[in-house]
């Protein structure tokens, strides 16, 4: 029965492929490099992964692996990446909502400046510089 599953699972990519009838499948050795079909997109377009993905690592300060389980891509197991789900949305609707005002400006990089976790409180004051030693 798992196996049955294991083997549907695997048939799945195959058979989208299959569908278009001018590309026949290459052989697996030659789909490596093949652009990764995605699996598991719940925001964005296929073709706004890239673009987003490179906004997000630059805007955080991190790689991939921050989110993504190392070798599955569509993989939810981290929490970072439902939490950065619920980050594009907010993004978006600060954008959608707020035009004119925010002229499309706000981005991860706004609030993150190159950091996983923004300040959301200035730092504690500096403690006042020391009294220059007298001489
Ligand atoms: C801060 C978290 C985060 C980082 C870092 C990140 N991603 Fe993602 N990635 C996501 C989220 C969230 C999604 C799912 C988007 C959706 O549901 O529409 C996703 C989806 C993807 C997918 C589609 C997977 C599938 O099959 O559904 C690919 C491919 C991907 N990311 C590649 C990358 C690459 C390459 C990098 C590094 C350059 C990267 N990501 C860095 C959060 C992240
Ligand atoms: C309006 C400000 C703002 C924007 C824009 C924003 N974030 Fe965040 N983000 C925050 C705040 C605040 C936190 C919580 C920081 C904390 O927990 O101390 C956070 C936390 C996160 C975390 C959790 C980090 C951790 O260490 O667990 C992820 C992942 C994340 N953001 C991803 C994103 C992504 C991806 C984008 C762009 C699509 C984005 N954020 C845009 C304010 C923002």
């Amino acid at each position: 029965m798992r196996l049955l599953l294991v083997c549907l699972l695997l048939a799945l990519p195959l058979l989208s492929v299959a569908q278009e009838p001018a590309a026949p499948a290459p052989p697996p050795a030659e789909r490596k490099g093949a652009p990764h079909v995605p699996k598991n997109l719940k925001i964005l377009k296929p073709e706004e992964i890239r673009p987003v993905m490179g906004a997000i690592v630059t805007g955080l300060g991190v790689k991939c692996g921050f989110c993504h389980v190392q070798g599955d891509f569509a993989s939810d197991d981290k929490p970072e990446k439902e939490t950065a789900r619920k980050m594009i949305v907010m993004t978006r609707d600060i954008n959608a909502h707020f035009q004119g005002a925010t002229a499309d400006m706000v981005s991860c990089y706004t609030c993150h400046r190159g950091e996983t976790k923004p300040l959301i409180a200035p730092p504690a004051a500096a403690p006042a510089p020391a009294a220059p030693a007298a001489h």
